[in-house]
């Protein structure tokens, strides 16, 4: 079985082929990414606008160029999935409306993905994880701790009240005269900072349910800088306060994480994995905060490549593939949606609807 997956709901362009090989290492046929960083370099941020268009210049060459690299043609998909929300929604309608053309040209099931659930079942393509699992979601736009519990069922734990987690990264990146994107400059600057010369806050940590928040502690570095004189920061000054950002992070998470890990085990007796996905998982602070975790709660910790913890098209080619295995397709009316949470369930939280 072969899937065509298609992602633009930020600030890359990606399509990707997968098969349902029993081999994970054989999953991934083609997976081809085009940033935008360039284009939104100069707005240190991404610009919806910007990004539509960008999506619209390259999707029929980043199409082509997977099939190309898995040395296919249309004719051999069994389906196309695609990227139907949460995000920017100008993107998003160039993704869905690409991925309906080649379905209804092709006569193929058309699947519209949650690109969240892209993010959660991505440890399944890269590996054989079984259901039902807890998920540390930190991306851009999210960050939320879920139980995953099967194709298209979670319960969310917790989420943020305000700013995602990589949205933190990419304000305090800004805030240090970083720029963009931030969380891979954060991370950069911070090698061999002193973690522990500024005082931020933590904030959340203790609390008994599993929220985050993170804009106090933007306030925090905001502080901080203007006290150290302001931009331009003298080089060690921007490395610790980087390296104090992100360890203040990590330590949030690991709290929030370990409240998560006790309320999943709550609910389910069976052996513990976490997984860690979206973009901010790429970086190696919380990594190893993460894995003093799973060494002191027992529990297996999957960490993806990095080249799946940014976006990509190959998990959402995934994602539709395990939909499709479970005969969920989609009509060609599919709306594209701006919001779209994993778990409908779930009560809002103020301010947390609009990441949610
Ligand atoms: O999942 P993703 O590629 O796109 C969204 O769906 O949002 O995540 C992008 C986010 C950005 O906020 C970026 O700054 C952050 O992930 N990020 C990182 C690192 N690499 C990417 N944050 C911290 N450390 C990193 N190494
Ligand atoms: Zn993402």
């Amino acid at each position: 079985m072969l899937v065509l997956g298609i992602e633009t709901s930020c600030d890359e362009t990606a399509a990707a082929v997968v098969c349902d090989s029993a081999h994970p290492a054989e999953r991934i046929r083609a997976s081809v990414v085009l940033s935008q960083i360039a284009e939104h370099t100069p707005f240190e941020g991404v610009v919806p606008e910007v990004a539509a268009r960008a999506h619209l210049a390259n999707i029929d060459a980043i199409v082509k160029k997977a099939l190309d690299d898995a040395r296919i043609g249309f004719g051999d998909l069994d389906a196309v999935a695609v990227t139907g929300g949460p995000g920017l929604i100008g993107g998003v309608i160039v993704g869905v409306m690409t991925a309906k053309a080649i379905a209804a040209v092709r006569d193929i099931p058309f699947i519209a993905v949650n690109h969240l659930e892209g993010h959660a079942l991505t440890e399944r393509l890269n590996g054989d994880l079984d259901f039902p699992f807890l998920l540390l979601l930190v991306s851009g736009g999210h960050c939320q701790l879920l139980i995953v519990e099967g194709v298209g069922r979670y319960t969310r734990l917790g989420t943020t009240l305000d700013d995602a987690m990589g949205e933190a990264f990419d304000k305090t990146a800004k805030l240090l005269g970083l720029g963009f994107p931030g969380g891979p400059a954060v991370e950069r600057a911070s090698l061999g900072g002193d973690a522990t010369r500024f005082q931020l806050p933590r904030p959340m940590k203790g609390r008994p349910d599993c929220l985050f928040s993170f804009s106090g502690l933007k306030t925090a570095v905001r502080r901080h800088v203007e006290t150290l004189g302001g931009l331009p920061l003298k080089p060690e000054d921007a490395r610790d306060l980087a390296a104090s950002f992100q360890a203040c992070v990590a330590d949030v998470a690991h709290d929030r994480t370990r409240r998560a890990v006790q309320m999943f085990r709550a609910k389910y007796d069976v052996p513990l994995h976490l997984v860690v996905a979206g973009g901010v998982a790429a970086n190696s602070a919380l990594r190893a905060r993460l894995a003093d975790l799973a060494t002191a709660e027992t529990l297996t910790l999957h960490t993806p490549p990095l080249s799946l913890c940014t976006d990509n098209a190959a998990m959402i080619a995934w994602a539709g593939l395990e939909r499709f295995r479970l005969g969920e397709t989609d009509n060609l009316d599919f709306k594209p949606r701006p919001r779209w949470p994993l778990d409908p369930k779930a009560p809002p939280v103020i301010g947390a609807g609009i990441k949610a």
